[in-house]
């Protein structure tokens, strides 16, 4: 029998308060506007969103099929950001020194173009990476990494057990709330992870996202955000335990996640922030329902915006042909008629066009010569790193969370 759908995935409670987003499209699946047929067809869902006041874990309620998801075509090649490979980079240096060089390996889920095992192959260190998308997987490997390319879950933990043992560590950044069937991965990692071993998962933080106030970081391919006390619900289930976080500001507000199957004693930071939790009334569904009018405020003061300055006649473009920027532009209908184009780095993404609102993707480096009256920061995550290699720009920036800003106004 089919399990009802508005259960919640990690402890199975009912999920509460539905907050409808109407039709969206599939954040990463840019278009190349050629194909008409394609554009009259583009894959649509209906994105729900609920919370689950047991376990605390905010989730869409159908998420697509991971294929239409995760595929040849994914357009995020993490590596785009210098900080974030920095920032993988040190967390590498942290581990290799953990390991014994001789015995040890380190599995990553979600190794994307090779961010963070780049070190470890670079350094001769025993290193798989996993990965459900083959065009990041081909980056990752031309740049000798040892990837594969596969949906993990309790099967593939099989056939990696049985060709490289169990894992000194596992590490996951970036990828387990991409992941519906999160109960399979928690049984892959029971299965694959060292008596010694550690667990390291990292992902956008539900306290920031509801202090923020912004929906951006959900959309089919982020179907949970997690917190402390979510995290815990699952993995306690299969053995792991959680017993330290270090906190980031990096992706507006990440946490990282640190468990094993011993019972390592819990750190002070660890019990900071269940108190934090607790105190901020994760559990309490009036929490959620602030957070879904705030969204709604964000999307509208942007739409608004976008609006007065188009009657103007100004042109106003986009910075960051982000995955969370499809989630409030098709939330606040703000499309290829409000906005000129969007400018990003990724060889991937320009010329291609955003999912749903049809914008054309500039290449960024044309930013300083075109010169738009406003630039809307939709990698507003990366603003110091692109505000400092964009600083030729004459544009206006606009930011817009937690509320609409203009920077470097004339
Ligand atoms: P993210 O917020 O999901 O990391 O996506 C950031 C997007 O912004 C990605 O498409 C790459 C793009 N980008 C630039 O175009 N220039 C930059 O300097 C940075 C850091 C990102
Ligand atoms: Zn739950």
């Amino acid at each position: 029998m089919n399990k009802p759908k508005n259960l919640c995935r990690v402890c199975n409670s009912i999920i509460q308060n539905i907050f409808d987003f109407g039709e969206m499209p599939i954040a990463n699946n840019l278009m190349l506007m050629d194909n008409e047929t394609y554009i009259k067809n583009e894959y649509k869902y209906n994105m729900k969103i609920g919370v689950c006041i047991n376990c605390s874990s905010l989730q869409i309620i159908n998420v697509p099929k991971k294929e239409l998801m995760f595929n040849d075509r994914y357009a995020y090649f993490a590596s785009e950001s210098k900080f974030m490979k920095n920032h993988f980079t040190k967390l590498g240096s942290k581990l290799m020194k953990l390991m014994n060089k001789e015995k040890d390996y380190i599995l990553e889920i979600g190794c994307n173009d090779g961010i963070f095992l780049k070190s470890f192959a670079d350094n001769n260190y025993k290193h798989v990476g996993i990965d459900a998308s083959e065009n990041v997987v081909e980056a990752a490997k031309n740049d000798k990494i040892n990837a594969i390319c596969k949906f993990f879950d309790e099967k593939t933990s099989l056939e990696i057990l049985h060709s490289y043992g169990k894992a000194k560590f596992v590490v996951i950044t970036n990828t387990m709330h991409h992941i519906e069937n999160c109960q399979s991965v928690a049984k892959g990692i029971e299965t694959l992870l060292d008596e010694d071993g550690i667990l390291v998962i990292e992902d956008p933080y539900l306290l920031d996202m509801y202090k923020i106030g912004s929906i951006e970081q959900v959309y089919a391919e982020h179907n949970f955000i997690w917190s402390l006390h979510s995290y815990k619900t699952l993995f306690e289930k299969y053995s792991i335990k959680l017993f330290d976080v270090e906190h980031f500001d990096t992706h507006g507000g990440s946490m990282r996640y640190f468990f094993s199957k011993k019972n390592l004693k819990e750190t002070n930071i660890m019990q900071k922030y269940i108190n934090l939790e607790l105190n901020n009334k994760i559990f309490d569904i009036n929490t959620f329902i602030k957070f879904q009018k705030n969204c709604k405020k964000i999307c509208k003061e942007l739409y608004n915006f976008v609006v007065s300055k188009s009657k103007e006649g100004k042109i106003i473009a986009g910075y960051g042909a982000t995955a969370k920027s499809a989630t409030t532009l098709n939330y606040s209908n703000i499309d290829q008629n409000l906005i000129s184009c969007i400018y990003d780095s990724t060889p991937f993404k320009i010329d291609k066009f955003t999912p749903g609102s049809h914008i054309q993707i500039r290449d960024a480096k044309l930013l300083s010569k075109d010169n738009p009256d406003y630039t809307i920061l939709f990698a507003w995550n990366h603003k110091n790193e692109i505000i400092e290699k964009e600083k030729k720009s004459k544009t206006i920036w606009v930011e817009y969370i937690p509320e609409l800003k203009l920077t470097y106004e004339n």
